[in-house]
């Protein structure tokens, strides 16, 4: 079984990956973490954003994979577990920026495709339905109102005790969405076939429930 997930940034797409992951028992992939990954490759080696193309010269040397521990998705950069490192806000900046990049897009299609041809997946990103897995059985866009998401994300840095205003947070997640929706190479749009689900004002188990219709309608076809 492969489940796409895509959408904006804040929409509720880790949440409900997780919770469609438990339910099936199949493996659930963050495919941002990789983009992110990468971004703070691209910050460690001084690149500027305005200069992020640069990045492009040391693919050829880089290591970036996943591996699961304890059922948690975990991000590795040349063997050292970043999975902590990758989601300030600085990072996200980096992340949007070279997920522009076709060459790095065309690095990180391999390590995607591969793992959903091992197992069963569901996956979340903004191209998962229209590039990385065009065949698979059910296509969700997740999306919501933009300060419902952006009050999602500013909750999630309070938590992790980052200081940003709510200002700062909303205005920033409309910059990321803009580029990732506006690039020229896979753009963050719906595939034709995938099904729109809009969660404004929805709690996590709301939004899964009617996830699980959408698979179940899709499924017993
Ligand atoms: O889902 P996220 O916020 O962790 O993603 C980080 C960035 O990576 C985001 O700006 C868009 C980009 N991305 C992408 O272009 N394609 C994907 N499949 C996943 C993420």
């Amino acid at each position: 079984m492969k489940i796409a997930i895509d959408g904006p940034s804040g929409a509720g797409k880790s949440s409900l990956a997780k919770g469609i992951a438990k339910r099936y028992g199949i493996v659930y992939v963050d495919t941002g973490a990789l983009y992110r990954a990468i971004g703070l490759y691209a910050q460690r080696k001084g690149i500027v954003l305005e200069k992020i193309g640069e990045i492009c010269s040391l693919l050829g040397d880089l290591e970036v994979s996943l591996r699961y521990e304890e059922g948690e998705q975990q991000v590795f950069l040349f063997g050292e577990n970043v999975s902590g490192l990758i989601r300030t806000p600085e990072i996200s900046a980096y992340a949007s920026a070279v997920s522009a990049l076709p060459a790095v897009r065309s690095f990180l299609l391999e390590t995607q495709r591969k793992i959903a041809r091992e197992t069963s997946v569901v996956m979340d990103g903004r191209d998962i339905g229209t590039v990385i897995l065009p065949d698979a059985d059910v296509k969700i866009f997740l999306v919501a109102d933009d300060r419902d998401r952006a009050r999602r994300r500013y909750e999630e840095l309070c938590s992790k005790g980052l200081n940003a205003s709510f200002e700062e947070v909303l205005s920033d997640m409309r910059k990321r969405d803009e580029n990732d929706r506006e690039r020229d190479i896979a753009p963050a749009i719906p595939a034709e076939d995938a099904v729109l689900l809009d969660n404004t004002g929805f709690t996590v188990e709301q939004t899964l429930n009617r996830a699980l219709e959408i698979i179940e309608g899709k499924i017993s076809k």
